[in-house]
């Protein structure tokens, strides 16, 4: 089914230079990228984002990340795209994530990991709409 997934590289994915090797992964794996931007995410937008993280211990440092530098908004199309997007990022701790995605090849701690990629098809939705407004 022709899908839309909201991607984003976090600030450490963008300040290591992995814009263009990740953007390439995704291609190779047949889906389009339609809509992108380098941005700086507001902390209003921060926390919208990870409202749903707002009790957890980690979630004003996770605010903090997000904030702290350009991320590469990404819109992907195409077959089944939100699956699609994680299988190739993996888990969201990069020691669980197994080499050849792209949270094993490029993250070491869950606090960095790199990459966002929506969940669901309701939620990337969302997050496109919060985004891309
Ligand atoms: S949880 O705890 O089950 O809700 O976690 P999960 O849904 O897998 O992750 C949600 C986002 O929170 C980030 N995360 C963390 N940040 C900092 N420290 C710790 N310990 C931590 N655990 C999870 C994680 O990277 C997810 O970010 P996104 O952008 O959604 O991938």
């Amino acid at each position: 089914m022709e899908q839309r997934a909201f991607v984003m590289i976090k600030p450490d994915g963008v300040r290591r230079g992995l814009i263009g090797e990740i953007v390439r992964r995704f291609e190779c794996k047949g889906l389009r990228v339609i809509r992108a931007e380098l941005m700086q995410v507001s902390r209003e937008t921060a926390q919208i984002h990870y409202g749903h993280l707002s009790a957890k211990p980690f979630f004003d440092e996770l605010v903090e990340y997000i904030t702290s530098g350009p991320v590469f908004a990404m819109i992907v199309e195409g077959c089944e795209a939100v699956a699609n997007s994680r299988s190739l990022i993996g888990p969201t701790n990069p020691q669980d994530a197994p080499p050849g995605t792209i949270r094993g090849d490029y993250g070491l701690d869950v606090s960095e990991n790199v990459i966002h990629g929506s969940d669901s098809a309701d939620n990337a939705a969302k997050e496109i709409q919060l985004f891309f407004k």
